[in-house]
């Protein structure tokens, strides 16, 4: 796989699964755009993908925020003079079961894991019709495949990306955009290692491989749909869980 000279945007590619992704594309050659709110973390894993030998560049935004979005994209043109990949990955969790979940944590966790992620598709797509050609992969859960207790908001968000996934692999594809979705299942995140013992437990129970994933995992799936290789998937969303779906 080569992505020499292509430029890939990584929303929340500061740390956890966005950071390992951001590492592998630019292994591959893509200059790295990092869209995060946390600037220290930024700048920290700018600095392993410059000693890779490739550009990169961060901006600091909310990705829930229409606006920045649109700023964002005019000066991630204005340093490259194109994009090729998008990947959209920031994501927040905010549970709580149906009956005690609060109108605030329900529209934070929409409006990052879903409207987020429109923001950014809805401000490039622009840009991949009319050099037609893109990729677009967007990263959901197997939650939002199969639900899952006290996660109403983020499964329903994560639900949504497969809906705008395979809505906009239609409306792109005679564009030669190709979009997918990767769905992770429990991945060792920090996110993760500070989790009740418990509940991680229980989790890593389901997978039948009988092994928590890491980040890398999904960063080599999305690497594949990021590169030619991928050329005739799109709308398509591929598990990467280790077998905890089935
Ligand atoms: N870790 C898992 O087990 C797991 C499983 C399934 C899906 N996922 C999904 O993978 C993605 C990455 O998860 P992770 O475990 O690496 O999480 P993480 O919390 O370690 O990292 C998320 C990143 O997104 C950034 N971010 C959050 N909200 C943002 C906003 N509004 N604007 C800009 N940046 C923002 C954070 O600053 C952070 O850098 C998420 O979409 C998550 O839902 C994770």
């Amino acid at each position: 796989m080569n992505l020499k000279g292509k430029t890939a945007i990584v929303t929340g590619g500061s740390q956890g699964i966005g950071a390992a992704i951001a590492l592998k594309l630019a292994e591959l050659g893509a200059n790295i755009v990092i869209i995060d709110r946390k600037e220290k973390e930024a700048s920290e894993t700018t600095k392993e993908i410059e000693n890779l030998g490739v550009k990169s560049f961060v901006v600091i935004a909310d990705i829930s925020n229409f606006q920045e979005a649109d700023n964002a994209v005019n000066s991630i043109i204005k340093e490259f003079g194109k994009i090729d990949i998008l990947v959209n990955n920031a994501g927040i969790n905010m549970d709580g079961v149906i009956w005690k979940m609060t109108e605030d944590q329900w529209d934070k966790v929409i409006n990052v894991n879903l409207k987020g992620y429109f923001n950014y598709i809805r401000a490039i797509s622009p840009i991949f019709r009319e050099q037609k050609s893109g990729k677009i992969i967007n990263i959901t859960s197997i939650n939002g495949l199969r639900g899952k207790f006290g996660q109403s908001n983020y499964a329903s968000a994560k639900a949504g990306i497969i809906g705008l996934t395979k809505t906009v692999a239609k409306e792109l594809g005679k564009y030669n955009v190709n979009v997918n979705a990767v769905a992770p299942g429990l991945i060792e995140t920090e996110m993760m290692k500070n989790a009740d013992p418990v509940v991680r437990e229980a989790a890593t129970a389901e997978i039948v491989l009988g092994r928590m994933g890491q980040s890398v995992d999904i960063a080599n799936t999305v690497a594949f749909l990021a590169s030619e290789l991928s050329r005739h998937i799109t709308g398509e969303v591929i598990k990467v869980d280790g077998g905890q779906y089935i």
